[in-house]
């Protein structure tokens, strides 16, 4: 059956961190965009991610108008931690990037506030939009197709923006031998928990322990979110609590282990660990943005900042190229990203291979590794390098 046709300038797929904040933007610009969504709201935002905003992302927010409850609830974090075997040493971040920090405030929280605004201004979102299909996208006038209450749709536009995620249908809608793609799989992945407990530090602690990588993180004051690195081949009933938190407790040694609260997890997840990057994020009129182009370890907590300063690009090569109705704009989006992609790439792989237990190491492949923490530990000029790239690199 038959259902909507209608045209729109920017039709973004995906309604995540990427394609929300890219609708907001655009809204902001004049531009008129809808947003298509596989899944519906609840799911959307109740997905659990990382939460460490770069000052880029608290910016995106604050032009926006939408930081209110970030400014109320976030938690400015001026310095990280680093562990060795249950040492702990603090990189003040601060003081090494002339006053930079972190805010910790989770991607729920950002989802909710992006949601909640998305109707007052006019910013259109299609949930439950199944079997999304991209058409003509070489061409100057694509179009996309979905179905939605057993109706079939159509959306004209002039540029499509893939924000559907590394699983989504956008990237590979372009014609393979149009890309090069680039990956790295981790011979690990990460569980985590959340808990309703005050966190064991005031700050973030990422450790290196014999057993493997620990980090402790929190979502609030009351609420506690910790990773124990783990192997692939293990399950979430392989970690009742207790176990959980006694390794946990293990690895990130005395005196942080000391600290936590055990209380029943309500959270509990793994998720593998993996590097990727697309080349180029552009084909036609289509421009892929967030993890539908490129994906990071978690060590760092770059990716929903990486997607927040693609769509920030993005929205202005859209908005020159409705500004000047020239292409130049979309020339260079995909190169200008890409950028900066690789530089957070290299500091989220190097901060993994740093911190993480590899199957294959050997003796001296964990003296390279505590030498190196040993050396950041003592040198300023190594620890600036890490807070410039753990606040984020600029945009350029
Ligand atoms: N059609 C419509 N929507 C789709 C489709 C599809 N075929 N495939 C996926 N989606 C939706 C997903 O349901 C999801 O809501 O696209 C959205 C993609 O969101 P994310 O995976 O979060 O990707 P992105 O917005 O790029 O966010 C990047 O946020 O979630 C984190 O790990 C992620 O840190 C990364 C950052
Ligand atoms: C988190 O709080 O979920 C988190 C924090 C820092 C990271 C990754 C995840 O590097």
């Amino acid at each position: 059956m038959s259902g909507s046709r209608r045209r729109t300038q920017v039709a973004i797929i995906g309604a995540g961190p990427a394609g929300m904040l890219l609708a907001h933007l655009l809204r902001q610009a004049d531009v008129d965009c809808v947003v298509i969504e596989r899944r519906d709201r609840d799911y959307v935002e109740g997905r659990v991610r990382a939460g460490v905003l770069e000052q880029v992302t608290v910016d995106l927010m604050a032009r926006l108008g939408l930081d209110r409850r970030l400014r109320e609830e976030g938690l400015v974090h001026t310095g990280t931690n680093l562990a060795c075997d249950g040492e702990v040493f603090r990189i003040d971040m601060a003081a090494l990037t002339g006053g930079s920090a972190v805010v910790v405030y989770g991607q729920q929280e950002v989802m909710r506030d992006l949601f909640d605004a998305a109707g007052p201004r006019g910013v259109e979102i299609m949930f439950d939009a199944h079997d999304a299909a991209l058409h003509d996208i070489g061409s100057p006038q694509p179009y996309v197709t979905w179905r939605q209450d057993g109706l079939e749709h159509r959306l004209d536009c002039d540029v499509i923006a893939g924000c559907d995620g590394f699983h989504g249908v956008s990237r590979t809608s372009i014609p393979a031998e149009a890309l090069a793609t680039f990956e790295r799989v981790y011979p690990f992945g990460w569980l985590g928990v959340l808990a309703e407990a005050p966190p064991c530090d005031h700050e973030l602690i990422y450790s290196n322990h014999e057993r493997g990588f620990a980090l402790a993180s929190m979502r609030s004051p009351t609420r506690s979110r910790y990773y124990i690195q783990c192997s692939l081949d293990q399950r979430i009933e392989d970690w009742p609590d207790d176990r959980f938190w006694d390794e946990l407790c293990l690895r990130l040694g005395r005196s942080a282990g000391g600290r936590v609260t055990r209380s029943p997890s309500f959270e509990k997840s793994i998720a593998p660990l993996r590097s990727f990057v697309t080349e180029p994020m552009r084909y036609g009129r289509l421009f892929l943005a967030g993890d539908a182009a490129h994906i990071v370890p978690p060590t760092g907590a770059k990716g929903l900042n990486l997607a927040a300063s693609d769509v920030i690009m993005l929205s202005e090569a859209v908005t020159e190229y409705y500004r000047t109705g020239s292409d130049a704009a979309f020339d260079r989006y995909s190169d200008r990203a890409l950028a900066r992609v690789w530089k957070a790439e290299r500091f989220s792989w190097w901060f993994t291979g740093l911190t993480h237990r590899f199957p294959d190491m050997t003796g001296f492949d964990r003296r390279m590794q505590t030498a190196e923490l040993a050396y950041i530990r003592g040198s300023r000029a190594a620890q600036t390098v890490m807070a410039e790239n753990y606040v984020g690199l600029p945009l350029e």
